[in-house]
């Protein structure tokens, strides 16, 4: 790993502490980071690099997954970070930002490559661009690289404005955009499983009858209503997560694929998505508002009388869709996808259903036959489970789903961000969303945006602590299939 100086905007911010640092600690803890590095974190407070270190250890011991030895932080880890005061609007703070990593590479004898990460919210993503292409900055004989969080616009055509305004600092390959469901190991692994002859001979609509991918959650709005409120379910989780989990499982990747065949075949996945129109929305996308209820033994409250939600909001939480792709490999198989808030469990699945092609029905138990599956689970447990249908010879040659299963433990599991950011140092864009991705993606559900915002979808209440409403269920019963294991 090349030396590198990790500028990192909005440094005293929650990202910053819950994840970004555990991640780098973790990182470093496995002797995933260069010997010498510098960290430049960044804020609007006026601290000490003493008192910056200091926050950033209590960070460590509340968030990291790793416990936070002594021994560990206190050698060349914290020795690393360094703190300074910048105002993102004021362009003299970018150019004594230069002075000082500028120095920082002198007393390091590091080469110039400098990692910027902007953990701050949108709004100030152009700013900080543009400061750090007038002041300099990005004016280095290294490499420069953007890490970016979301959301990456709020439609299609702000996403546009935005990624223009980037591209005038930035060049593409230099922009790595964080969507941290790629980073899930799960999902990275489903890279590599899709490209094993074994599944690679399955994955396609001779075989596989539908697919479901879900990620539930069991905590409502929290207290980012004035953000939530604003965006739901459908830019929150949809546009993004659920979207790059749909690409990841059907891009059909060949052999050997690197990481410019797995963003080529991603686009054509969304290129082949089939278009909805706005008019026909509700016939494939059910959208729903957690009411009060129940969730893990918990009475809960409802979403519009959640702080800062509007008493009459008719914002989603929830979305559950039927989605085609019009190519060779996924005609005439529906992909089901859902995502919702107050659910009751959380869980992020995705579920094959194979076709049926054992033919038993002379068999007295034929209700019992279940469909094959194959179920990868993302989180919070990590695991694949392949579900055969079978017959049981000690009883009377009964049906008898038999269960292969892989789990793995929760403690070897590296979080997302740490494998994210170890690609993003590396210069490896494999698991980050290219411009591509995320246009052809916000393309897709704008007319979704506007048969929302038209109130041409019913708003469906559910009750928090159940599968999100009965409608949803009944989008499956159309087409002759159910969830799977919603208990
Ligand atoms: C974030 C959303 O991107 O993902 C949150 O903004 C959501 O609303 C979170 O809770 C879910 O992530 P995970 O990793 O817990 O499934």
């Amino acid at each position: 790993m090349e030396p590198t100086t990790f500028v990192l905007f909005g440094a005293t911010g929650d990202l910053a502490k819950r994840k970004i640092y555990p991640a780098l600690y973790n990182l470093f803890i496995d002797q995933k980071l260069p010997p010498t590095f510098a960290l430049v974190g960044l804020g609007r407070r006026e601290l000490t690099d003493e008192s910056f270190q200091a926050n950033v250890e209590q960070a460590l011991r509340h968030f990291s997954r790793r416990e936070a030895t002594n021994s560990a932080l206190n050698k060349d880890f914290l020795r690393s970070f360094r703190y300074s005061v910048l105002d993102i609007g004021r362009k003299e703070d970018y150019v004594k930002l230069l002075k000082r990593i500028e120095q920082r590479e002198k007393e390091l004898c590091i080469s110039p490559n400098r990692l910027f990460y902007l953990s701050v919210g949108p709004e100030f993503f152009e700013t900080i661009a543009a400061g750090i292409e007038e002041s300099g900055l990005g004016s280095t004989s290294g490499w420069k690289r953007l890490v970016i969080e979301k959301p990456f616009g709020h439609d299609l055509h702000s996403a546009r404005s935005l990624n223009r305004k980037l591209s005038k600092a930035f060049a593409e390959h230099e922009i790595f955009r964080i969507d941290h469901y790629l980073g899930k190991p799960m999902v990275q692994k489903l890279e590599i499983l899709q490209q094993n002859p074994a599944l690679h001979a399955l994955w396609t609509n001779h075989y596989i009858a539908n697919v479901q991918i879900t990620a539930n959650e069991t905590v409502g709005v929290e207290e980012r209503a004035g953000y939530y409120d604003h965006v739901g379910a459908i830019r929150d989780m949809f546009q993004n997560h659920m979207l790059q989990l749909l690409m990841m499982l059907t891009s059909h990747l060949p052999n050997n694929s690197n990481s410019e065949m797995v963003r080529f075949k991603k686009k054509m996945v969304m290129e082949s998505l089939e278009p909805l129109q706005k008019k026909e929305v509700s016939a494939s996308v059910i959208r729903g508002q957690y009411n009060a209820g129940t969730v893990q033994g918990k009475p809960v409250i409802g979403y519009r009388s959640e702080s800062g939600v509007s008493s009459t909001s008719m914002n989603d939480t929830f979305i559950a869709a039927r989605l085609k792709i019009d190519n060779f490999f996924w005609r005439g198989v529906p992909f089901y996808i859902r995502t919702g808030k107050r659910m009751k469990e959380k869980s992020t699945r995705i579920v094959i259903e194979f076709k049926e092609p054992l033919k038993m029905s002379s068999q007295a138990n034929d209700d019992k036959k279940v469909p094959n599956l194959l179920v990868f689970e993302i989180s919070p447990n990590e695991g694949i489970t392949l579900q055969l249908n079978t017959r049981d010879p000690q009883h009377k040659g009964e049906f008898k789903p038999l269960q292969i299963d892989f789990h793995e433990s929760r403690d070897d599991v590296p979080e997302a961000y740490e494998n994210l950011i170890y690609d993003a140092w590396h210069g490896d864009p494999t698991f980050f969303a290219h411009w591509d991705e995320v246009e052809l993606s916000w393309q897709w559900v704008e007319p979704i945006l506007e048969a929302f915002e038209e109130n041409l979808v019913p708003l469906h209440l559910y009750e928090a602590g159940t599968y999100g409403p009965a409608e949803s269920d009944a989008l499956l019963a159309e087409d002759g299939y159910h969830w799977w294991f919603d208990a």
